[in-house]
């Protein structure tokens, strides 16, 4: 059974702070967006299984340790894609593989319109990336597609929930685990999360 983790730093608390701010541009809130990224896919790899290797210092060989897990990052597009200088940058080696998700209007359904996974699935653990899981919808589609790739070991990273979105994806994908920065009060009748942010995407890429 997966779990949700909502993180407790006080430095996500603080930068989560600043990143609802209506008044945070949209430089500072890629910053925000790349940082709280850094700090929460810290708590999201904690577990990862390692490989006793060896390593040769100046001095003499040691007891080293290597990732047993090879890690792929799947952004949706569009808001996903802020997260993913910080997963490289922690994570270099790691597959990125695309996947192009919106909510449609009006009824909220997501709409896939770009899939880059890979025909050859290399990978043992997949970390989804969306700042925002309001309805669902989205993560389940995504999580969705890993799955009917036999892809199991599946975790999403998200910096904002609503009770909704958690609903909606544990009932559908019960054993992957959900790390977020912070879950909110509920969903308007736009479905957008409240207090939230706002919209991820446009804010990032000051659009809207
Ligand atoms: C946003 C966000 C998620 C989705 C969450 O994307 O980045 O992908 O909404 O909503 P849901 O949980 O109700 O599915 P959006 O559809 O606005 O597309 P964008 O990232 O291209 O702006
Ligand atoms: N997508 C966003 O970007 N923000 C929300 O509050 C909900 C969906």
């Amino acid at each position: 059974m997966g779990k949700v983790h909502v993180s407790s730093h006080p430095l996500v608390a603080h930068k989560v702070t600043l990143l609802r701010d209506v008044n945070t541009e949209p430089k500072r809130f890629r910053e925000l967006v790349d940082e709280i990224t850094s700090l929460l896919l810290y708590e999201a790899t904690l577990d990862f299984p390692l490989r006793e290797i060896e390593v040769q210092t100046p001095l003499a060989t040691t007891r080293g340790y290597d990732l047993q897990w090879r890690i792929g990052f799947v952004p949706i597009l569009r808001a996903g894609l802020g997260m993913v200088p910080a997963a490289l940058r922690l994570m270099p080696f790691a597959e990125v593989w695309h996947l192009g998700i919106y909510r449609e209007h009006d009824t909220l359904r997501p709409v896939e319109y770009y899939n880059k996974l890979p025909q050859d699935m290399k990978i043992d653990v997949a970390l989804v990336l969306d700042p925002m899981l309001a309805t669902g919808g989205s993560a389940v589609a995504a999580v969705d597609v890993l799955k009917l790739r036999n892809l199991s070991a599946v975790r999403f990273v998200g910096l904002i929930a609503a009770p909704e979105g958690i609903e909606a994806l544990t009932r559908a994908h019960p054993d992957i685990e959900i790390y977020v920065a912070a879950v909110d009060s509920h969903l308007n009748d736009q479905a957008y999360i409240v207090p939230g942010l706002g919209d991820a995407g446009d804010r990032q890429f000051g659009t809207g």
